[in-house]
């Protein structure tokens, strides 16, 4: 069976409440396809909102982090029950951001993705090399690390539902997307990690986005690539031109 492409925004920490609410309005007509499965990553405090916004659309709200505790004493912090309590069905999970930022490393990355397993919560995984890393030619290594500890302890029936996004750090916000031959070298490579994990069926169900200053304009060569299920937009997901991006043919 053919993969649905899933194209998704990452809002990152942009937008108000009601600023949210504006934007899910505008974009709302803009992001009607059947091809893709299209979702907005938003600001915790804009869930509600953004989805009450987008009631009887195609889009669908999901979160741009989760703890993997149940509760408790960790403030600041948003909890799966949480999340899940108002509908929320995606969750982005070690985004470069947070591990640069907020020291997220890959055993937390792993702890978070069962946690959203357990919830019935897909995670969109991130994984992606600096700069660096590319120029030291240790690219695949590197994702074929963080891949297989993103996984520890994933069964193969939850591995076939998960969402991994290849994102480039290099790529990020720099408005230097990847080739699109890099971005399926390193896609093709993923799935390849996952055969190995897994076996043939996991790998071919399991969906994998690039990201990184992806725009309209090249969006439909990425999205073609036969590795390639779709994105996960920064910048651009805040425009008009996600539109164009999610019906990228
Ligand atoms: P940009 O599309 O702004 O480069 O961001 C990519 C990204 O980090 C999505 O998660």
């Amino acid at each position: 069976m053919a993969r649905k492409k899933i194209i998704a925004g990452n809002w990152k920490m942009n937008m108000t409440p009601s600023e949210a609410v504006e934007l899910v309005n505008t974009l709302k007509p803009l992001v009607v396809t059947e091809e893709a499965d299209v979702v907005f990553c938003v600001p915790s405090i804009d869930i509600i909102p953004a989805m009450e916004a987008a009631k009887g659309t195609n889009i669908q709200i999901g979160a741009e982090n989760m703890y993997y505790e149940e509760k408790g004493a960790f403030t600041g912090e948003i909890s799966p029950n949480m999340l899940t309590d108002v509908g929320v069905k995606y969750v982005i999970i070690g985004h470069s951001e947070r591990r640069e930022y907020f020291a997220e490393t890959d055993e937390t990355v792993n702890k978070k993705v069962l946690k959203a397993f357990e919830h019935g919560i897909t995670p969109i995984i991130c994984c992606g090399e600096s700069l660096t890393q590319r120029e030291q030619g240790i690219t695949i290594d590197w994702i074929r690390q963080q891949i297989k500890i993103a996984f520890l302890n994933v069964t193969a029936e939850q591995a076939a539902t998960a969402v991994i996004a290849y994102e480039p750090i290099w790529a990020i916000g720099t408005g230097k997307t990847a080739t699109t031959e890099q971005a399926q070298e390193v896609c093709k490579a993923i799935r390849e990690c996952i055969a190995e994990i897994y076996d043939e069926a996991t790998a071919e169900a399991i969906r994998i986005q690039y990201g990184g200053s992806v725009n309209a304009a090249t969006a439909p060569e990425l999205f073609g690539q036969p590795d390639i299920d779709g994105g996960l937009v920064g910048g651009a997901s805040l425009k008009p031109d996600f539109g164009k991006i999610v019906n990228y043919k």
